[in-house]
């Protein structure tokens, strides 16, 4: 049985464990702090249990756009539809704000993503180069709410 909920401060260790071991960044806790204060409701953790088996973080971008952080899901739970229902969950949020659309940027290399975004309708409308730290390039990606 899932449970969707908010994030909450005690989630930090699963969520900063999810991230480190599937997107291979080690942000510090006050960055996800304070993104949860921004937009609490688009801060949402799945649950089985007492195990969070994925998140999702968004902020609101002052031109209405809604921005997608982070989305990801522990190894073990992929390919089971948990990764759709958070994204789902995300949208509900976006469309709660009343934003126009979701934009997120993704590492050009991470195919499973692309295809998982591409499968929830969003578009690949620019490159971003030499984007994250290690100078990879990125996909722009974005759909309407
Ligand atoms: C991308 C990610 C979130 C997908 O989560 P998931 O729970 O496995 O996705 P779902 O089960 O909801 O998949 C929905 C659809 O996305 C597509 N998809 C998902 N994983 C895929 C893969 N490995 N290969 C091809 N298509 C894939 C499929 O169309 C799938 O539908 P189907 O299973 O009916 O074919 C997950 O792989 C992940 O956490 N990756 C690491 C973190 C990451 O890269 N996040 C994005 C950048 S922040």
């Amino acid at each position: 049985m899932y449970r969707m909920r908010r994030f909450s401060k005690e989630d930090l260790g699963q969520v900063m464990g999810i991230v480190g071991k599937t997107l291979g960044e080690n942000y510090d806790p006050s960055v996800y702090l304070q993104l949860a204060k921004h937009w609490p409701e688009a801060f949402l953790v799945l649950e089985r249990g007492k195990r969070i088996v994925g998140f999702a973080l968004g902020a609101m971008n002052e031109d209405g756009s809604a921005r997608l952080l982070m989305l990801s899901v522990h190894p073990s739970y992929r390919r089971k539809g948990v990764g759709t229902m958070l994204m789902k969950a995300f949208m509900r949020e976006a469309i709660g704000r009343s934003a126009k659309r979701i934009i997120l940027e993704v590492r050009i290399t991470n195919k499973t993503a692309i295809q998982f975004y591409q499968h929830h309708g969003f578009d690949i409308r620019g490159l971003l180069q030499h984007y994250y730290t290690s100078g990879e390039d990125a996909y722009a990606m974005e759909r309407p709410v």
